[in-house]
This record gives structure tokens, sequence and C-alpha cells, in this order.
């Protein structure tokens, strides 16, 4: 067993880390006040091969595999929650369209996901009423000559209204068994009948934007299609796979953020005569946090490994995000602990990192769904 970074692995990391402290960092707590999507950024990020980080170099990808991937995705939530899930989504959306579309759709839509010409990639799965039940939705494509007529809505899509391309899925089949009808289709933002609703008012992530998606008599051509019609469930539950290993990787940096920030505040504050970090309750607080999130990121990067060497890991994708955002959540209350009241102020950024670190236990599968997912992996059905 080997724990030793690729040199190229390292240099990725260091590169986003310095890239983060310079350019993520200093605008991240504006970006969340304003609500201001970081258009600037996830272009220079694009610039950077962040977008596109699985997809081979022909179609405009950099191709540096899973495990430089997350260590990427980590880098970057330890400046801002809102530019990771960005890049973590609009990566996923490359791959599902790499790996399921035809060569013309993989030609027209990769190059411009990779280079931020498209600002992001939307995975539109998720209805108002059909959210941890996914097998459930009811956006409906009939089939017509060589087309497809799209009606119904999402909810709570990521980067909605910023995205180039969204991966779109919905029920062909009718009749057949849960799972079996639904079809997924990449549409390119502007095609006529497909309509960006409202942005959700979050609590966290405020720089990203979470949007309805509405579909009124939408034709989309055949080509859209990605892998078979009537395959789409199973297409999502492969792809949700890895974007739990950027959630995953996504919580772990804000953690590190959330702890790092308070023991800088617990080492200068003082309390009853000495520094709060001489308090032996501080102390546990911070041994607990270090030691929740590396084992947290260990199972990240065992997934990531997995993903890289084509090994199965939906079972190691849904511990990974499950363990990482959940203890990155308490490791965000334990900060705010730490600064007293003034974590609970807007002037630190650990109010911040709590309100971020909550959104991390719901996308992607709910905390509840991941243990739904490891428990049949385990018990076998
Ligand atoms: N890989 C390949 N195939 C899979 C699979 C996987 N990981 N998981 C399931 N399948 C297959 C099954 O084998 C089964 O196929 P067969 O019938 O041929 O055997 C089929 O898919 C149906 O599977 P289930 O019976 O397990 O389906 P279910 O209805 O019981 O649902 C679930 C299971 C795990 C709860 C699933 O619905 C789920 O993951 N729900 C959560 C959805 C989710 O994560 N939504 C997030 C939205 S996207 C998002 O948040 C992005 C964003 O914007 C940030």
């Amino acid at each position: 067993m080997d724990f030793k970074l690729t040199p190229e692995q390292e240099m990725i990391r260091d590169m986003v880390r310095d890239f983060t402290e310079k350019n993520i960092k200093p605008v991240a707590a504006i970006h969340d006040e304003e609500k201001h999507f970081p258009f600037q950024n996830i272009k220079r990020m694009a610039e950077l091969g962040l977008m596109g980080m699985n997809i081979p170099i022909e179609y405009g990808g950099s191709e540096v595999g899973v495990i430089a991937y997350s260590l990427a995705i980590t880098e970057i939530a330890k400046g801002c929650a809102s530019h990771a899930v960005t890049t973590s989504v609009t990566n996923m959306v490359a791959e599902v369209i790499c790996e399921f579309g035809k060569e013309e759709t993989k030609r027209k839509h990769l190059p411009k996901l990779c280079s931020g010409e498209y600002p992001a990639g939307s995975f539109a799965l998720t209805e108002p009423h059909a959210g941890s039940d996914a097998a459930n939705i009811r956006t409906s494509a009939v089939r017509k000559n060589n087309n497809y007529i799209l009606n119904g809505s999402k909810a709570l899509i990521t980067s909605g209204e910023v995205s180039g391309v969204t991966v779109v899925w919905a029920v062909t089949d009718r009749n057949a068994k849960k799972g079996k009808g639904i079809t997924a289709f990449a549409i390119e933002k502007g095609t006529p009948g497909f309509i960006v609703g409202k942005a959700e008012e979050k609590m966290g992530h405020r720089a990203s934007t979470l949007n309805e998606l509405i579909f009124d008599n939408c034709v989309v051509s055949s080509d859209c299609v990605l892998g078979k019609e009537g395959e789409g469930f199973k297409i999502a539950m492969m792809e949700l796979d890895g974007g739990r290993i950027g959630i995953g990787s996504l919580a772990v940096g804000v953690g590190f953020s959330a702890i790092d920030f308070a023991i800088q505040y617990v080492k200068e504050r003082e309390a009853f005569g000495k520094p709060l970090s001489n308090f032996e309750a501080i102390q546990w607080m911070i041994a607990d946090s270090y030691t929740g999130l590396e084992a947290a990121q260990l199972l990240v990067l065992r997934a990531a490994y997995l993903k890289e060497n084509k090994l199965p890991f939906t079972k190691e994708a849904s511990m990974a995000k499950l363990f990482a955002t959940e203890t990155a959540r308490n490791v965000a209350l334990r900060a705010v602990q730490m600064l007293g009241g003034y974590g609970y102020t807007r002037d630190y950024p650990v109010e911040r990192f709590l309100r971020d670190i909550v959104g991390t236990t719901l996308y992607e599968g709910t905390s509840e769904v991941q243990r739904i997912v490891i428990s049949r992996e385990i018990l076998g059905g």
C-alpha cells in the first residue's frame, strides 16, 4: 500500500493551493455576501485545466485522473465552497457526456466545458416531488420522428442559470418498470422551450446558483440522447458515484479551513490569563477535528483511487461522502464554538464555513441516501 502522491499529483495540488490563496480566498466572503457567481475565477480555473480533469486531451480535458481531481476540489474548497461545487458539478457533467455522448455531442460540448467557454455544466435529475427517490421523476420526453419533446420541471439544479449544457433526465417510457423508462439528454442553453426558472435563496454556497428549470414543449434531436433510451437512471447512478467523490473532497477542504482558522484564533485569544490553545477542552477539539478530517480524506482518496483504476467504487464513494460531510459539519460547528460569540458573527469566516458545509450533507444524495447505498452494498440487495 502506497500513500505517496505522484509528483504530478503534488504539483497539481500545490498549483491549485496557490491559485486559491491568491485568487479565491480574498474574494470568497464578498461573493458570498453579494451572491455573485465567480465568472472570472471559473474561467481562469478552466484555463488551468480544472474543468475536465478526467476528460481526454483530444476533447480539451487535462486527463490528470481522479486523485488529482479530488485534491484539486479540496484545495478550491479551502477558499470557497461555491467555486468548488461549480467545479465539481461541471467535471461530473463533462464526464457523463464523455462517457455516454455520441461523438458529435462530445465534440460540441466538451471543449466548451473544459475551456470555460461554458461557465458551467449542470446535472438536472431532481424534481420538486422527486429528490432522494430519483427514479420517480415525471418530466416526460416523447419521441416524434427524429426528435423528442420534453415537458416538465426540475428543481434545485446547481449552476442551472449559468450552464452552457445541462444533462436532463426524462421519462421516455411510462409503462416501463420503475427506473427502466428514463433517458438522459444533453441540452444546450437557449434551446427553445428550455426555460431557466427562479434561483433559490440558499443558506450557504451563495456564490453558486440553484435553479428551477422548466421544459415547455422543448424539442431536442435524438442525437442529444446519452447512452441508450431507457438507460438513463443507471447512468445517473453511475455518475453520482463519481460526483460523491467530488462533494466528499469539497467537505474535507471546508473542514480544514474551519479548524485551521479556529486554531489561529485560539493561539492569539487569551482567557483567564492564557491563550485559549492552552486549555485542554480546546486541544481535544483540535485533535478530534484533525483526526476526523484526515480519516475523511483517506476515505475520499481511496474512492478516488478505485475509480481511477476502474475498480468498483459505489460503496466507497458513498462512505467517503457520508463520513467527510458529516465530519466536516462537526468540525465547522466546533470551530464556531472555539471562537465563542465571535464565531457567530459575520466578522469571521467560520459562520460561512458552517453554512456551506450543511449543503454538502444534502447535495448528490443526502446522508440518508448514502446509508441506503452503503447498507445495500453490504447486505447484497
Ligand atoms: N451504478 C450502476 N447501477 C446502479 C447504481 C450504481 N451506483 N445504483 C443503482 N444502479 C442500478 C441498479 O442495479 C438497478 O438496476 P437493475 O434494476 O437492472 O438491477 C437500478 O439502477 C435501480 O437501482 P435501485 O433499485 O437501487 O433504485 P432505487 O429506486 O431503489 O434508488 C437510490 C436508489 C440510491 C435511493 C437512488 O434513487 C439515489 O441515489 N437517490 C439520490 C439521488 C441523488 O443523489 N440526487 C442528487 C441530485 S444531483 C445533485 O445534487 C447535483 C448537484 O446539483 C450538486
